[in-house]
């Protein structure tokens, strides 16, 4: 086998004191960061800090709270967003659907125009409203990839461009700063779907002029199921009502008025019932971890992980499905299999990699605390499996 091109370099942080505070990393090689990264001390100990209160008081509503707002706080910090302009929510599919809720069918401008390359579950909300009267137009996915001049689609009537930052099958990141630039031009506001780019790099959602962005927090930014956040841009809350509402996206959730629908005037008004508490004392731990490694350190490291993956996965040949250029692309890096997917994912984590399979493809996705031997073990451990899969 020919030698792997070995890209050099080193992280900016203390990358054995990282893996210290994961336990999974001495049993694991956890490559599987698109998907759902491994518990660390820190949010382990934020999940406990809840439990404890929850034994200790039965209840402390304004404490738990207040850890929804710090929460809030920190996923507005990641963003480069104020806490007014995010929302906590369960799920992308749940901000993307009050997103949804807030289109005016009988209003001039009622259709969304939606990249190929978006998690199905934002498709499925946009398609789901076409019963109430909005119309859904569709960016193609060519050549594993999307042609950014396809954004020129958007016109007069389209209310939304729905881009995923990043294509959740093979890493491809897209150019948000230039489709946020062809939506305005057509008077139309971006949606970003940033779960999996979030963790990975910065983001700054007033440089991007991203209008909506959304992602959930158990991917790259370490934490739970069960919470999500949506950023909408200040200028544009008071003006959207969403239908998926609840006493939450009131201005005084504490009135108790049922027959008075009084808008919250920050992006509480996205905001529908209870908060995921639990969770969100875990992703705030976990944002805080991806501040103090530092995003754009997170970024440089992983580009060198991926680069070895990228080359090491060539020297033993296998096929990467999707752009190779680690500068447009996330860690994810997708090799496509010569069996199922599911079966091969299965194979490796007997072998000790976790691994993501996604239709045809299987993902490997390092994040920060991955070290260069573990890429070439788990690509070791990918051929012997392609191998066996191999007729
Ligand atoms: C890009 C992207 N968006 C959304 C989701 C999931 O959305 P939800 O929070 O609705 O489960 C995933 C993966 O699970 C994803 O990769």
């Amino acid at each position: 086998m020919p030698e792997p091109t070995d890209p050099k370099g080193s992280p900016e942080f203390d990358l054995n004191a990282w893996r210290r505070e994961i336990p999974l990393t001495e049993r694991f090689i956890a490559l599987n960061n698109c998907s759902h990264s491994p518990r660390m001390t820190q949010t382990s100990a934020a999940a406990a800090s809840f439990l404890d209160s929850w034994d200790r008081d039965g209840m402390d509503w304004d404490g738990w709270l207040e850890e929804v707002e710090a929460a809030k706080r920190a996923f507005a910090r990641l963003i480069g967003a104020s806490t007014e302009e995010v929302a906590v929510t369960t799920s992308v599919s749940a901000a993307t659907a009050s997103i949804a809720s807030t289109i005016d069918p009988r209003s001039s401008r009622n259709r969304i125009l939606a990249s190929e390359a978006e998690f199905p579950t934002v498709g499925h909300v946009w398609r789901a409203h076409e019963k109430y009267g909005i119309g859904v137009d569709w960016v193609p996915i060519e050549d594993d990839r999307i042609d950014p001049a396809r954004y020129g689609a958007v016109d007069e009537r389209t209310r939304v461009v729905s881009a995923t930052h990043a294509y959740y099958q093979n890493g491809f990141k897209q150019d948000l700063a230039s489709i946020a630039a062809t939506a305005h031009d057509a008077g139309a506001w971006l949606y970003v779907d940033a779960y999996q780019t979030l963790g990975t790099c910065p983001i700054d959602v007033r440089e991007l002029e991203v209008d909506m962005l959304a992602g959930g927090a158990l991917k790259y930014l370490l934490g739970l199921p069960g919470i999500a956040f949506l950023y909408v841009r200040a200028e544009l809350i008071e003006t959207l009502e969403p239908a998926l509402t609840g006493w939450f996206g009131r201005a005084n959730p504490y009135a108790f008025d049922a027959k008075r629908l009084d808008w919250s005037g920050t992006a509480n008004r996205f905001e529908t019932g209870t908060p995921p508490i639990l969770s969100a004392f875990v992703a705030r731990a976990g944002i805080e971890v991806i501040e103090a490694v530092g995003p754009a350190a997170i970024e440089r490291w992983t580009r060198i992980l991926q680069q070895r993956l990228i080359d090491g996965g060539r020297a033993r040949g296998f096929e990467i499905h999707g752009t190779t250029d680690v500068d447009r692309k996330t860690p994810s890096t997708a090799f496509v299999c010569p069996a199922d997917s599911h079966l091969i994912e299965v194979a490796l984590r007997e072998r000790g990699v976790l691994a993501s399979a996604r239709g045809p493809v299987i993902r490997l996705a390092p994040h920060f605390f991955n070290t260069l031997d573990e890429i070439d073990t788990a690509l070791d451990a990918l051929a012997e499996v392609f191998a066996i899969g191999r007729p």
